[in-house]
């Protein structure tokens, strides 16, 4: 089954000798990792994206994706962890793993990146709640190395003002660009003052909005809301869907929001505006890493993706908004409506090529194929 796999999909491993090991707060750690010379290729990578352990955990392999937190000029791999529960695979792992262990590192995958612009003088806006600082913080130090006219301000959530994960490295950060950086911390359980108090969330963005991004001091005439190029969102899935659903009302385009959950998600990030006629009992059929698969879905009125998960099946994905395109796959038989699309080109649609999670299904039955494209 292994050599069945596409090569976009299928994680390539590597092992690589843990260099540091550091806590961060209570709950978080730093990893680093050595890359050999003939692997430095292999591990070239952009901001936002992440890579995969392998181990063997409690009799059977486990996968798990941590995000990159270095920036690629940094040319080292670290990587911010947060432990879970006692006897969970992240326990085991910053227990039972020390310096100079070697681990099945993959190399790096993931959409959640960003081009280089270094000639633009671009906002940029950063969302981030606990460990999920870790890609943003990547994208931070990208951005102030590449775009020397580029700002960023960066809303960033945690339960307790002593449990911020690389608080001393974006100090550092805030005092090297302070003529472009803006940092702003968020508190959920701790009472600072009704605007730094609770969960970022689109209510927050609202205060956020009023205070911070009022005025534009380098145009009076508009706020530096309307500058905004990009929004960069990692966290749980209800903060992505909140702050990225009211970005979008504020006229940020979709294709211009970025986002990485960094725990699993069912729900769209988007509500579909538009009302499909009622199928039930849909028969899908479909290829994914190898294997053939059939189920049923009760109806179509949520996306292809959505179902799914729902049911179990480990389809990839990560935007859920179909800017990424890690859940492309190839329709084989059937009708079906993509709502969004800021990924395939017309070619490639009229090719067959869909998205699974902005895919509406428009017929009793429908085939499709993940490892066809
Ligand atoms: S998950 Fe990103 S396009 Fe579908």
């Amino acid at each position: 089954m292994e050599q069945l796999l596409t090569k976009a999909k299928k994680p390539i491993f590597h092992s690589l000798k843990l260099t540091k090991k550091e806590r961060l707060t209570k709950t978080t750690f730093l990893l680093e990792f050595e890359i050999p010379e003939h692997l430095k290729e292999n591990y070239r990578f952009n901001s936002g994206q992440f890579v995969s352990f392998k181990s063997q955990f409690s009799g059977s392999e486990v996968l798990k994706d941590y995000s990159i937190t270095s920036a690629p000029f940094e040319k080292q791999l670290s990587l911010g962890i947060k432990i879970g529960e006692d006897g969970s695979f992240t326990d085991f792992l910053i227990k039972n793993v020390q310096v100079g262990y070697s681990i099945e590192l993959s190399e790096p995958r993931g959409r959640f990146t960003l081009n280089s612009k270094p000639n633009e003088h671009r906002t940029i806006l950063g969302f981030a709640a606990g460990i999920g600082i870790t890609p943003i913080l990547s994208h931070l130090k990208n951005i102030m190395h590449e775009e020397p006219r580029t700002r960023f301000f960066l809303f960033f959530g945690n339960s307790y003002s002593n449990e911020i994960p690389f608080k001393k490295e974006l100090d550092a950060l805030l005092h090297q660009f302070q003529n472009r950086l803006q940092i702003y911390y968020f508190f959920s359980k701790e009472s600072v003052s009704q605007l730094f108090s609770g969960r970022l969330n689109a209510e927050k963005l609202h205060l956020i909005i009023n205070q911070f991004l009022h005025l534009d001091d380098t145009d009076e005439e508009s706020t530096i809301w309307d500058a905004v190029d990009e929004i960069l969102i990692c966290g749980p899935g209800e903060m992505i869907k909140s702050l990225a659903n009211e970005s979008h009302k504020r006229g940020i385009p979709k294709k211009n929001i970025h986002f990485e959950l960094f725990e699993s998600f069912n729900e769209d990030i988007y509500e579909s505006e538009i009302e499909f006629p009622l199928i039930e009992n849909i028969d899908v059929s479909f290829q994914l890493y190898g294997e053939n698969y059939q189920t049923k879905l009760q109806n179509n009125k949520y996306k292809l993706l959505q179902q799914l998960l729902e049911q179990g099946f480990k389809v990839p994905y990560s935007c859920k908004s179909g800017i990424c395109g890690i859940c492309e796959c190839k329709l084989e038989e059937g009708e079906i409506e993509l709502l969004e699309n800021e990924y395939l080109t017309e070619k490639e649609e009229q090719s067959g090529r869909i998205l699974a999670c902005q895919t509406v299904v428009l017929s009793k039955k429908i085939k499709v194929n993940f490892d066809e494209v």
